[in-house]
């Protein structure tokens, strides 16, 4: 079991056709119940091998892989990925990262590497390996460090399983982006799963979180972007790529100060989607 560096953040990987090595990556996390995971693979046959590859998946990764873009596709029949891998679902989660390290980890393996965000369920996600290490250390085998991830959220999750492209989940790739290639907008996620990343209270730092706050009330550490300044900035020019990029580490950062956390507005549009959907879960009332 070993966290390795992605584009969008750092995973958690396993053999994702040894149920046993998948099953101590939910140890490890302390996830509450075996939600899927996705499968990392190096290239495009690679993925074809596991599922079923419409026109339209073939289409979206010639665009976007790799990249992070994360297809959900029907499982062929009698592919070796492991039952805990898709909790049972018939359908798979499948992408190709791009960084280097995750491609030499992918082609040396050979094999499908099942790989959640590599940090404790229901925390920050790691976009360092010193993320990773802050809360899984002794817990892993190892983390292969590359430095910190320059795309900063997980992959936009799409779902090809039925007639209407779906958008499971806002992420790396904008889904302006993803409708532009598509020529057609995304349809909404249909309620049929409860997995990690879609529940309200997720991505949680220690203290509260209090959004859209152009002004911090004096027990409360700012963060800000664009004009609004704070204590530390997701980005002073306002741009949303270096702040997607920044957001786990500030957070990790902030909450080392364990006060309270405020956060300017970010806008909703691009990878503000993105942001404001991991911010809105980070910020939502935990059980
Ligand atoms: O950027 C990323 O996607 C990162 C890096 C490591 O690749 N991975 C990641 O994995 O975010 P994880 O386990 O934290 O999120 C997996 C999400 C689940 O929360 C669920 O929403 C979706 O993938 N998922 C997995 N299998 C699915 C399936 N068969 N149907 C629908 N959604 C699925
Ligand atoms: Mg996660």
């Amino acid at each position: 079991m070993v966290a390795f560096p992605t584009e969008t953040v750092y995973g958690l990987g396993a053999d994702a056709t040894n149920g046993q090595a998948v099953a101590r990556i939910f140890a490890a996390k302390g996830r509450p119940s075996f939600n899927p995971l996705i499968v990392h693979v190096p290239d495009i046959d690679a993925a074809r091998a596991l599922v079923v590859w419409p026109d339209l998946a073939e289409m979206l990764a010639h665009a976007f892989w790799p990249g992070p873009l994360t297809l959900v596709l029907p499982l062929k029949d009698n592919t070796p990925i492991a039952s805990l891998v898709t909790a049972g679902l018939a359908s798979l989660a499948i992408r190709v990262p791009a960084t280097s390290t995750a491609q030499a980890l992918l082609k040396a393996v050979g094999r499908p590497v099942a790989a959640p965000s590599a940090n404790p369920s229901g925390r920050i996600s790691a976009t360092s390996a010193n993320h990773v290490l802050a809360g899984l250390e002794g817990r892993i085998d190892a983390v292969l460090d590359d430095g910190p991830c320059t795309v900063g959220v997980e992959s936009t999750i799409v779902g090809l399983t039925d007639d209407a492209p779906r958008l499971l989940r806002p992420g790396g790739l904008p889904v302006d982006s993803l409708e532009h290639a598509l020529g057609q907008p995304l349809a909404a996620a249909q309620d049929s799963i409860t997995a990690p990343g879609q529940l309200a209270s997720h991505y949680a730092p220690g203290a509260p979180v209090r959004l859209n706050a152009r002004t911090a009330h004096p027990d409360e550490v700012h963060l800000g972007f664009g004009t609004v300044s704070g204590d530390m900035t997701l980005s002073v020019s306002g741009d949303l790529h270096e702040a997607a990029a920044k957001l786990f580490d500030c957070l990790h950062q902030l909450d080392r100060t364990g006060r309270p956390i405020a956060v300017a507005p970010i806008p909703e549009a691009g990878l503000g989607l993105a942001i404001n959907d991991r911010l809105r879960r980070a910020s939502a009332p935990r059980d």
